[in-house]
């Protein structure tokens, strides 16, 4: 094979693209100039662009986690950088290179037919590879963070590539340095380490329920009862739209738990760091009464109240209507603020 034939071709560019069938919400979005990325070596020439056309932009994984407007200004880039590879194994560990556009759910369940057990927990969880660490994804229990070896991303300010090793991702709850720097980095490619002493998971209540009988499941059963439980809980975003959950399970101070408990004794809540509790947001949400209710097009899912719902014809405007309702009930009657999970763009 010749150089020529290897050199990936500039990004395809396409004018006034739809986006309803590239978010999970399911809303009318119109992006003005999108650019289709399929090779890292792309991003350069078109970052180039966007900057001498001063153009507004933002990068598009599989837009499970975004809530869209009617338009999107300037340029928008889809991230579709395929590909797979183990790249090194020995006693301890196997190291896998992914390409940031891979499909979440179809990487778990190719690591679980290649005999790479480790990320069951995460299955069914919608999204790219790329997309995955911003927000470190997380389950019963295992949050991806966990498993990175490294990150190659294209760092839009000093317009070069970069490797970010795990310690340098900073990840903590639904958190990175990713997040905490908004419009720099362009995931290009996840290297996962999956450790070979591989361990189940399953102290999480749902899980533990599932496996009452079996305490010794194997990842390929943990993978179908995970797939089981999120089946149930959570709507499928090609029957109805949502962004999984939709605001954070916030952290409070023990004192604010302690007080909260006088008055809330069958308040839900997980240890956190030193001095500090995880709140479960669906239950604070579910005690203000707001499960299954409607506002116009959009509503909370009748089975898990931290998740918001498209039944159709909606618009980020309503979806933030209806969050901000939820926010102002949550906080008059337990003082705690909650915050929105996906991306406004
Ligand atoms: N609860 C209610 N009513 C509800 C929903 C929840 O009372 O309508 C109570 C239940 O007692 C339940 C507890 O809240 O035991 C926690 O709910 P659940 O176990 O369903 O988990 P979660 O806190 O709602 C988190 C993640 C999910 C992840 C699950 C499983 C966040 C914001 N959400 O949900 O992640 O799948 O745990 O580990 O951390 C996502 O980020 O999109 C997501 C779906």
């Amino acid at each position: 094979m010749n150089r020529a034939q290897n050199a990936p071709q500039a990004a395809k560019s396409i004018p006034n693209l739809g986006l309803k069938q590239r978010n999970t919400f399911g809303f009318d979005a119109n992006a003005e100039l999108a650019y289709e990325i399929t090779a890292p070596e792309q991003i350069p020439e078109v970052i180039s662009d966007i900057a001498e056309q001063k153009l507004a932009w933002r990068v598009l994984g599989g837009g499970s986690n975004v809530i869209l407007p009617n338009k999107l200004p300037g340029a928008t880039l889809l991230m579709n950088i395929a590909g797979q590879e183990i790249i090194s194994s020995d006693a301890d560990a196997s190291l896998l290179a992914v390409g940031g556009g891979v499909n979440w759910h179809e990487l778990v369940a190719w690591t679980l037919e290649n005999d790479l057990p480790g990320l069951e927990n995460l299955a069914l969880i919608p999204g790219t590879v790329g997309a995955a660490p911003i927000q470190n994804i997380g389950a019963y229990g295992v949050e991806i963070g966990d498993y990175i070896d490294r990150i190659e991303a294209f760092d839009t300010k000093d317009h070069a590539f970069v490797t970010l090793a795990k310690e340098a991702c900073h990840f903590a709850y639904r958190d990175s340095y990713f997040k905490q720097n908004p419009q720099r980095f362009i995931v290009t490619k996840v290297v996962f380490s999956i450790p070979k002493n591989w361990q189940a998971r399953i102290h999480y209540a749902d899980l533990a329920k599932q496996f009452a009988e079996n305490s010794n499941p194997t990842a390929e059963e943990i993978f179908l009862a995970v797939c089981k439980i999120r089946t149930h809980k959570l709507p499928d975003p090609k029957v109805i739209g949502n962004a999984g959950s939709f605001f954070q399970n916030p952290i409070v101070p023990n004192e604010q738990y302690e007080t909260l408990l006088k008055t809330h004794a069958d308040l839900v809540s997980y240890p956190d760091a030193p001095g500090k509790r995880k709140l479960a947001a669906g239950w604070l949400i579910d005690q203000c009464g707001f499960k299954g209710q409607r506002m116009g097009s959009v509503g909370v899912y009748e089975n898990q109240a931290l998740v918001l719902v498209n039944h159709g014809g909606g618009t980020a405007q309503d979806i933030l209507g209806l969050a901000k309702c939820i926010r102002d009930k949550v906080h008059d009657k337990f003082g705690v603020s909650l915050q929105i999970e996906p991306n406004i763009l």
